[in-house]
């Protein structure tokens, strides 16, 4: 979590909106690209969600627990039992038949999770049927047993890792929002809060047709410059064991070369920071020497954060990645087309139309780049436009 958490207001009192639904029609969905703060977010809400009686139940999905409806269905039941486990659970021994007493039929147990695994295992139908019967049956029992419970929330970080798969028959994403679609109507108040990168939109409503209209879809976007002021300066303020300071000027450099991203204005600070307190000598050194610091930082973040993902590339990804950098719009968004006109500019050998969609879906699969809604594609790495000129200006 940072010190300080910069900006947000407005998600986050989008957030204490749909707390207040009784009926559930919306969820959470934040997205956005690596690094601009959709987990730090989402923890940030949890407090949000207790302080308004709400329970907080979730997990990174980024372990794939995803990978088919089974796995889905433990991972809810694993959760479900972290705030279900407190409650109590009455259960006919058998239901129906015979003469013995009504007490002796039924007893009492812990809604822990093998209570809850065996109501699933016993409940008829398929694996969806039997997820949302343990989830009702914690409703009532909750509504019942803690009645200031408004409800509880699911919320699922790297929610972009679940996919279905057709050719094995497993659907976990189209369960998952068949699950909570059906339970909301039923006027369980189980709400999910899923962040991902923005290809989780498109394979949403691939997943389930108009399933977009179960979530209010938040694009987290970068900072603005007050937010980035905020986001840098915060932290060490009023803290006395912190001799440091940042000038109006170290941040307007810190606040351009991070372009807003909140990952990138953390990494530059705790380098100014530690660059700054190995300087000997008293006296505020940040901004005499930001622009000669910042070299070297910039230099530190291509190793520590791009050059990774770079090597794993092939030459002629490479090209055609450079290709995209030079487009002027590039670090927005660019074509197909605009790629094939481009490649012929700065290539000796250029890219076809087919070859370069080819290219630009290998590349996607690498989660470099994604296309949009609208068949237009973006870089899905933060600044790497910029990495990539600065490569080839190194590579001459
Ligand atoms: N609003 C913010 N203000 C200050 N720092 C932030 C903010 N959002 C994110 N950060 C910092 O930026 C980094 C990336 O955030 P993270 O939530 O991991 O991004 P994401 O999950 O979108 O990849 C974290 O180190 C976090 O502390
Ligand atoms: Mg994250």
């Amino acid at each position: 979590m940072p010190p300080y958490l910069a900006g947000r207001e407005p998600e986050i009192t989008l957030f204490r909106k749909l707390l207040r639904q009784h009926t559930i029609f919306e969820n959470l969905l934040l997205t956005g690209l690596r690094g601009v703060g959709k987990t730090v977010l989402l923890e940030s809400l949890k407090p949000i969600a207790f302080q308004e009686k709400w329970g907080w139940v979730g997990s990174d999905l980024s372990e794939s627990a995803s990978v088919s409806e089974a796995t889905i269905a433990q991972r809810i039941l694993t959760d479900l039992s972290l705030v279900s486990a407190g409650l109590t659970f009455r259960r006919s021994r058998k239901p129906g038949i015979g003469f013995s007493s009504p007490a002796a039929a039924v007893t009492t147990q812990r809604f822990d999770y093998h209570t809850l695994q065996r109501i699933y295992e016993e409940t008829p139908g398929l694996i969806a049927d039997k997820i949302k019967n343990a989830l009702m049956l914690v409703w009532d029992a909750m509504s019942q047993q803690a009645q200031d419970r408004k409800g509880i929330i699911f919320a699922y970080d790297e929610a972009q890792t679940m996919c279905d798969h057709p050719q094995e028959r497993q659907y976990p994403l189209s369960m998952l929002l068949d699950i909570f679609q059906s339970i909301q109507r039923t006027r369980v108040p189980f709400m999910l809060a899923l962040t991902g990168l923005p290809t989780l939109v498109p394979k949403l409503i691939e997943a389930r047709t108009y399933s977009e209209r179960m979530f209010r879809v938040v694009s987290l976007s970068v900072l603005s410059n007050d937010e980035c002021k905020d986001a840098i300066t915060k932290p060490v303020e009023h803290m006395a064991h912190v001799p440091l300071y940042f000038t109006d000027e170290s941040v307007e450099t810190i606040t351009n070369h991070s372009d807003g991203y909140p990952y990138f204005i953390q990494f530059i600070c705790r380098e100014v920071y530690d660059v700054w307190m190995n300087t000997p000598g008293p006296g505020t050194a940040v901004e005499h020497n930001l622009s000669v610091t910042m070299e070297g930082i910039i230099r530190k973040l291509d190793a520590d954060f791009f050059a990774g993902r770079w090597v794993q590339l092939t030459d002629r990804q490479r090209e055609l990645l450079t290709v995209v950098a030079l487009i002027d719009s590039g670090d927005g968004e660019f074509s197909v087309q605009e790629v094939v006109a481009q490649s012929k500019v700065v290539l000796s050998n250029a890219f076809g139309p087919s070859h370069a969609n080819q290219m630009l879906s290998a590349l996607s699969q690498r989660g470099l780049i994604y296309q949009n809604r609208h068949g237009k594609y973006s870089f899905a790495v933060p600044l790497m436009g910029q990495f990539v000129r600065r490569q080839r200006g190194e590579a001459g």
